[in-house]
């Protein structure tokens, strides 16, 4: 008697920070991988991976990635316009998806604020429950990369960090703990209806977070204080309003209050939560001399 073959698990996002840990984490649990991208010829993603084109804002390009898929990995990276489409496109192929949203619903300031973001994922939600398709959403707080986009070039520059709201607190959670979790969802059917948001395992304030990276790489990193409109102004060259406004609110929101912090890590995947020093630590050469990592 020979088994039926498992069907392919197909990762969006596959080359993204949360989706490549995914695909590492399938592999070396033995699953099928399908990835998503929209430049296979530069995906650099493991030999046993059935890389395959497709773009999510043009629906009908996901179709050959979709045929005979088992579960899905959904990272909406896109304009909103095909949602719907996708996930329709989704419900007709797949058994089930595990979509990586945001803890939009969590009571706590922090989440509570206007997030252009939130709504988005909020709406991806609905659709996915509209197309009747079993799924698990996963709910991460704040990445601890953001340490990376936000000050790896200022510490490595200047070893000062020029930022609003020092004393607001996050509990940034480590992508591979993010995938982790996603994994476990993928390939075992009982994380179907799962509803899941992730944290790192401690509050820190945003200047205790660059304090942290300072003594991992043994440099004096200096936390300048902005007000918001300082920071507007810093950053209006280079990044989108709405998403200036969206951190801004945030971070005043939650001041004096510590971050929402979960288990569910742990719960999930038997493993406590990787601590932000643990991330800085095997992060360390995006804060030093040296050229820049691209991962
Ligand atoms: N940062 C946070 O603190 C935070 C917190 C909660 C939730 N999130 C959510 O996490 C997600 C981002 O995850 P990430 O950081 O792992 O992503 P990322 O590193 O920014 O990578 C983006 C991925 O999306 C793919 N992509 C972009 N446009 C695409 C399109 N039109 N069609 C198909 N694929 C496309 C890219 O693939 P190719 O370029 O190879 O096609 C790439 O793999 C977002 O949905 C964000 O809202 C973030």
């Amino acid at each position: 008697m020979t088994n039926a073959p498992v069907a392919p698990i197909l990762v969006t996002g596959a080359t993204g920070r949360v989706g490549r840990e995914v695909v590492d984490r399938l592999v070396a649990a033995g699953m099928p991988v399908r990835a998503l991208t929209r430049q296979p010829d530069t995906a650099a993603l493991p030999e046993s991976v059935d890389v395959v084109a497709g773009d999510l804002s043009i629906p009908e390009s996901l179709d050959a990635a979709l045929e005979g898929a088992g579960s899905v990995f959904l990272v909406w990276t896109a304009a909103p316009a095909t949602v719907k489409a996708v996930v329709e496109r989704l419900a007709s192929h797949a058994a089930r998806v595990v979509f990586l949203s945001s803890p939009h619903q969590t009571p706590h300031p922090f989440f509570q604020q206007p997030n252009p973001m939130a709504n988005l994922h909020a709406d991806i939600e609905r659709q996915i429950a509209a197309a009747g398709l079993a799924s698990t959403i996963i709910r991460p707080g704040m990445f601890a990369s953001g340490a990376q986009l936000w000050w790896g070039e200022m510490i490595r520059a200047r070893g000062v960090v020029r930022w609003p709201y020092g004393a607001a607190e996050t509990a940034p959670i480590d992508e591979r703990d993010i995938a982790a979790v996603a994994a476990r969802s993928l390939s075992d059917d009982a994380h179907a209806g799962g509803d899941y948001v992730l944290t790192g395992p401690e509050s820190l304030s945003q200047a205790d977070q660059v304090r942290v990276i300072g003594e991992v790489i043994g440099r004096e990193i200096r936390f300048e204080e902005l007000s918001p409109e300082e920071f507007r102004h810093e950053t209006a060259a280079s990044w989108p309003a709405p998403i200036v406004d969206m951190l801004l609110d945030a971070w005043r929101a939650t001041m004096g209050h510590p971050a929402y912090v979960t288990c569910t890590v742990a719960d999930v995947t038997g493993s406590p939560a990787r601590t932000f020093r643990r991330w800085v630590t095997d992060h360390a050469t995006a804060f030093m001399d040296g050229p820049a990592p691209t991962r």
